[in-house]
């Protein structure tokens, strides 16, 4: 039987929502609300969703996730899990190892490295289209637009193919502008859709190419349709196309919201903080430490499990079925971890934050992530040092279990 509010201690009910509105506009308080909710426990139930655990403190955040046995990964997704399960982030090991092994020949060292080139071009390339404005709407000409290109390199696939990207993940984001609430859902959902479209033509396309021989031994996408999984039952067989498909989709958009956002959080913090800039701009070798602190101290995933069995933790008792919400916000704010935590501090050391998870779901796009935003830092900060927030247009945060940015202008002393 799950919990219910009735079985609880009143001080330890709250009535927090990780999708309310209220949480980050007008004004983001993610960090304050999280770590009032950290002031009550290292578990704490929320009445919002159907009632579920909000997991706060360090210890407790990478104990549930390094322990899939007693906390499913099914379902991640707090509000909608209806969508079917996304590969391989739904699935518990053992069945989520194959599928994982799957996506590895993408993210091997050699790849990594190959990308570093592509991820420079790219960043230069954006920063010229506006570094002479002396203003920039960040989110859509920069922040939106690596991570969506950098999807294309991964794959693959024709670097073209950006705009119509650019344009359908923007919408099953966050709907199309104008859109009333029903209509976003809409927007959403054909944008989805049409995304799941395309992937199961190039997935067509690569597999009569692998079939007739024809696929090149460079080719990534050929090499992930030959995959062979065991799956559930213990039985060898080839991934199917719509598993392929899931696994995309997955792909791009864990990829892009995240760093999106992190690119965003990047320049809100050291805008907000000259002296930690300044550390970078004197000293640019400590750009990839200022990367890991800028991911520690705006993690912006809270992402959801759901216990397999009653397990006492953390003081309380949670019962089999109750649904819990790791804040990683807060995880990575705790005192009993970090010295100082509040304090942004870009040569921070030692620095164990859990920004990319922990487990076997640990973010398998992580070192991807780390060089979009070292270069995205090393670039911005040789070409438009002294950016700062528009006033005029203060930033926009979305809420949800993946906090986001809407919008984010800077101005800056305009180059050339
Ligand atoms: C700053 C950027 C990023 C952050 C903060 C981030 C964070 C995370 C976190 C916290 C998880 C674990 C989720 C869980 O345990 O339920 C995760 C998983 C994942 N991430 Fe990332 N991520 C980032 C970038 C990327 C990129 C660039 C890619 C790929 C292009 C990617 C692909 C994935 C995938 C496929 C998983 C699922 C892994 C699995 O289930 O085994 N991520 N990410």
């Amino acid at each position: 039987m799950t919990t219910t509010q009735a079985d609880l201690d009143p001080s330890l009910v709250v009535d927090f929502d990780v999708y309310d509105p209220d949480l980050t506009m007008p004004v983001d308080r993610m960090q304050e609300t999280t770590a009032a909710l950290a002031g009550i426990g290292p578990l704490v139930w929320s009445t919002a969703h159907g009632g579920h655990w909000l997991v706060t403190s360090y210890e407790h955040v990478h104990a549930i996730l390094r322990d899939p046995a007693t906390f499913s990964s099914f379902p991640t997704n707090l509000v909608n899990a209806s969508q079917g399960k996304l590969l391989p982030i739904d699935l518990d090991p053992p069945e989520h190892t194959s599928f994982r092994r799957a996506l590895q020949p993408l993210f091997s060292p050699n790849r990594m490295k190959a990308l570093q080139s592509r991820i420079r071009e790219t960043v230069r390339e954006l920063l010229s289209s506006f570094e002479a404005d002396g203003r920039v709407e960040f989110v859509e000409r920069f922040a939106h637009e690596l991570p969506t290109r950098m999807f294309l390199a991964l794959m693959g696939w024709p670097l073209a193919e950006a705009p119509r990207f650019t344009a359908a993940t923007e919408i099953a984001l966050n709907g199309k502008p104008g859109d009333t609430p029903e209509q976003a859902v809409e927007s959403r959902t054909e944008a989805v859709f049409g995304m799941f479209g395309y992937f199961m033509q190039v997935i067509g396309e690569r597999r009569a190419a692998v079939e007739a021989g024809e696929a090149s031994t460079e080719d990534v996408t050929a090499a992930i349709i030959g995959t062979e999984i065991t799956d559930a039952d213990g039985v060898l067989r080839p991934l199917t196309d719509d598993e392929l498909a899931r696994m995309f989709f997955l792909l791009l958009m864990a990829g892009l919201h995240t760093t999106k956002g992190s690119l965003c959080w990047m320049m809100l913090h050291l805008a907000q903080n000259p002296d930690e800039r300044a550390r970078i701009l004197a000293n640019p070798d400590a750009i990839p430490a200022a990367v890991e602190e800028i991911l520690r101290y705006e993690a912006a995933i809270s992402m959801g499990r759901r216990a397999l069995r009653d397990v006492e933790i953390g003081g309380v008792t949670v019962r089999e079925g109750d649904q819990l919400l790791m804040l990683l916000c807060s995880a990575n704010r705790d005192s009993a971890e970090f010295v100082d935590p509040d304090r942004l501090d870009v040569e921070r050391t030692p620095n164990r934050h859990l920004a990319f998870g922990s487990g076997p779901h640990r973010c398998i796009g992580s070192h991807l992530a780390r060089q979009m935003l070292t270069i995205a830092c090393e670039e911005l900060h040789d070409r438009i040092p002294d950016y700062r927030l528009d006033p005029e247009d203060p930033p926009v945060v979305l809420p949800s279990q993946v906090r986001g940015f809407a919008r984010m202008s800077l101005l800056f002393t305009p180059v050339g």
